[in-house]
């Protein structure tokens, strides 16, 4: 049936095979943090260290995932999901970011990767969602050539223990954050404020990226991909977009893509750093062929140039550029919602860069959900969900390779510096009792997945 068709009849159905699923992340459920010999991470000493998360909340029990996997995981299953994508803890695998495995800490991730397999539910690990362990941090974390080195072998040895039942496998998930909002603006662990140190740590993210990459390939690993957050951003003026698209977009893109840092950025961060830290050949390791790019949109950006604005931190360089807040709809992050960003983002990819197939390895919202007699309305989430999988699948009709989207999130959970304040699970969790309750999107997901379409 041809797409135009399809809409006539009012369905709208996805390329078969298509892979859906849901992501989390583990210090953001896993809860468990002393156990079993794992070591501290930056974001145990960020979120304990006052002021930094919203109401001193912790990673410390989060959804208690590590005893509750096997019922999550038959949750999962009941829902349809066909794919999970989650992370590994690096410092349950190595307390101080280097040496030896500690075994339980991968019989953990072994037993889980095992009940997904079993309900029929495709793993996707991602190695790096942000736990670095403290000690590598203490080395000069990210700043450090030498994290990207120490990473490359956490990734040989995960691989060695779960390579044999795991195909696919993301580096990292969103370096972005990891370097800008880590090491620049000071919102996420270490919570350092030194915009120099920001680009280092792009840098070394991207090379942990390649070394993990190759040592992946040398061991037979099947699919290798990096999830990026991306978004477009709009504006009338070039140098405005620029600047946050250069920071957001290209200075990851281009590197990992194409085997070169954008001119424009380079020049312009200058005032920051001599980029001495690059070596001859990083960029061919990082350039590397990837089988999958991971995207993860949340919205897009619109900018104007507006004299005499200080730059917003998260973007160094962004002085006398203005945020525009357009008025519309928001999730309960302040978010725009705009799901025409996400066809124009990943059309934008195909038309731009060199093909690659594309997953969406992250979507989905934060509302303030209410649970009332065993149930959680939450339209506004399905309506959000809804536009944004037409969005994708306008992208797929325009040509795009995209073979998957999972939901952020299964469940509810630590959301960063904002806690447990912030909802975007397709599951309430309550964590007074750790009791689980399917959201309407849930159930509206599950139908979504069993039609292969809307
Ligand atoms: C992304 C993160 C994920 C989650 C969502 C809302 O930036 O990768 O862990 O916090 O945002």
């Amino acid at each position: 049936m041809t797409v135009s068709t399809e809409l006539a009849q009012g369905i709208l159905e996805f390329p078969p095979g298509f892979m859906w699923g849901t992501a989390t992340a583990s210090y953001q459920i896993e809860g468990a943090a002393r156990e079993d010999g794992r070591g501290p991470s930056i974001w145990d000493t960020f979120a304990r260290t006052p002021g930094k998360v919203h109401l001193g909340h912790t990673g410390e029990v989060a959804c208690d995932h590590y005893h509750r996997y096997t019922a999550d995981v038959a949750t999962m299953a009941e829902l349809g999901m066909g794919a999970y994508r989650f992370s590994v803890a690096w410092p349950r695998i190595q307390p101080d970011g280097s040496g030896p495995a500690n075994s339980r800490g991968l019989d953990f991730y072994d037993r889980l990767v095992d009940e997904l397999r079993g309900h029929g539910i495709t793993p996707i690990l991602t190695l790096y969602h942000w736990d670095l362990p403290q000690t590598l941090e203490d080395h000069g974390g990210w700043t450090s050539r030498d994290t990207a080195e120490r990473f490359a072998e956490y990734a040989a040895i995960v691989h060695r223990r779960l390579g044999d039942r795991v195909d696919m496998w993301t580096t990292l998930n969103e370096p972005w954050c990891s370097a800008f909002l880590g090491y620049a603006a000071g919102l996420h662990a270490p919570g350092r404020t030194e915009p120099g140190a920001a680009f280092a740590a792009a840098h070394h993210l991207l090379l942990g990226h390649g070394l993990a990459t190759r040592e992946l390939r040398r061991a037979g690993a099947r699919e290798v991909g990096i999830t990026l957050n991306l978004a477009p951003v709009r504006g009338s003026d070039l140098t405005a977009v620029a600047v946050p698209d250069g920071i957001l977009n290209r200075i990851f893109l281009d590197p990992v893509l194409r085997g070169e840092y954008p001119t424009d950025v380079i020049r312009r961060a200058e005032r920051f750093t001599d980029w001495s830290f690059v070596r001859d050949g990083d960029l061919t390791l990082i350039g590397a062929p990837i089988d999958m790019l991971g995207v993860n949109y949340y919205h897009p950006f619109q900018v104007e140039p507006r004299p005499g604005q200080p730059a917003n931190p998260v973007f160094p360089g962004s002085e006398g550029i203005g945020f525009i807040d357009k008025p519309g709809p928001t999730t309960a992050m302040g978010w725009p919602i705009e799901a025409d960003g996400l066809t124009e983002l990943l059309v934008g990819l195909k038309r731009d860069y060199p093909p690659v197939p594309l997953v969406i390895t992250e979507n989905g919202a934060a509302f303030d959900d209410v649970l009332a007699g065993g149930r959680v309305a939450d339209n506004r989430r399905i309506e959000f969900l809804d536009a944004h999988f037409r969005a994708a699948h306008a992208a797929i009709a325009a040509g795009v390779d995209l073979r998957g989207y999972l939901v952020w999130s299964f469940m509810d959970n630590f959301e960063w510096a904002y806690g447990y304040d912030k909802r975007f699970g397709l599951v309430y969790v309550d964590y007074a009792t750790q009791e689980r309750t399917p959201k309407d999107s849930a159930h509206w997901y599950r139908e979504v997945i069993r039609r292969n379409g809307l």
